[in-house]
């Protein structure tokens, strides 16, 4: 098993053997709570300081360009930063908030956040015998993985579509369909750029070892995007991923999956699901970028 640094969706929620980690004793009806910033001792500040290290320099070549350039509004690298902090800079770009949870929360919950413009983030750190692999999302994952992107225009508002669609999709019984597509695309999402391939997914950004096997390596396989076929694929969660879908620009993900998913679901029902990293025929490979 690879260190992955987390690619736990919140859908897996109650689906696993263990409770989730974390007090949900102190969540409002709605999951949320306060950033309980007076419990991060010194060690956590620096398990931050250092996870954030590692990760910016690592992002020149890998790292789209919108990631880059918002990563700066997490604020000072070297302490946790105040989730109200983040949100008033992030109001004024895109309208949205990001607010506390205290762990995974359930997927109809989170679907209800996003859809107002809400992300929630896990307010506590990972203990530094997990600084290389955390089972769940932390507050490093969540803030450095998913914040940086919210600041992008379109990004912003593919996330709260995803949200809307994720209510929807709860009447629809279809949730492990949605569910598939939060991963190849915000968990560990490429994007094909004029400087060549790029990752934008959160999974792959807070990742330590992911971000050179998602773009350089040749073991992975990575495919264009195409909203049906990415249904019918399932996923790895405890390894780095054997597929990519490969996006050219946002503005394409948000068109992808503009329409009614009604008649998408069921004709994916009617498709075979594919083990992950299956190459169907005739499928076109995007070379790594070394
Ligand atoms: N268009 C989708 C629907 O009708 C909603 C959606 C948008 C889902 C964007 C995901 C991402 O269900
Ligand atoms: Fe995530």
């Amino acid at each position: 098993m690879k260190g992955v640094n987390v690619g736990v969706a919140p859908v897996t929620y109650g689906q696993g053997d263990r409770p989730p980690r974390g007090d949900y004793a102190r969540a409002r009806s709605d999951y949320t709570c306060e950033q309980d910033f007076a419990r991060y001792t010194e060690a956590d500040h620096d398990t931050y300081r250092r996870l954030y290290a590692r990760q910016l320099q690592q992002l020149p070549g890998l790292a789209c360009d919108e990631f880059i350039a918002a990563v700066s509004q997490l604020g000072a690298p070297e302490r946790i930063p105040r989730f109200d902090d983040i949100s008033e800079r992030l109001m004024k770009a895109t309208r949205w908030q990001i607010v506390g949870v205290p762990g995974l929360i359930p997927e109809e919950a989170f679907f209800a956040l996003l859809a107002q413009r809400k992300f929630p983030v896990t307010d506590w750190m990972r203990q530094p015998e997990e600084f290389d692999y955390v089972v769940e999302p932390d507050v490093f994952h969540d803030l450095f993985g998913h914040v940086p992107l919210l600041f992008d225009p379109v990004f912003a508002d593919y996330m709260q579509a995803y949200g809307a669609g994720g209510l929807k999709a709860s009447r629809l019984d279809a949730c492990e369909l949605l569910a598939r597509l939060y991963w190849y695309t915000v968990e560990f999402g490429l994007i094909q750029t004029k400087q060549g391939l790029r990752a934008y997914g959160a999974g792959i950004l807070s990742s330590a070892g992911e971000l050179r096997h998602a773009i350089a390596s040749s073991e992975p396989r990575r495919v264009g995007f195409d909203l049906q076929r990415l249904m019918r694929s399932l996923y790895k969660i405890d390894s780095y991923q054997a597929i990519y879908f490969v996006i050219d620009s946002f503005q394409q993900l948000f068109d992808a999956t503009a329409p009614d998913f009604t008649p998408i679901y069921a004709a994916v029902r009617q498709q075979d699901i594919l083990e992950a990293g299956t190459l169907l025929p005739g499928e076109r490979l995007f070379a790594p970028n070394r």
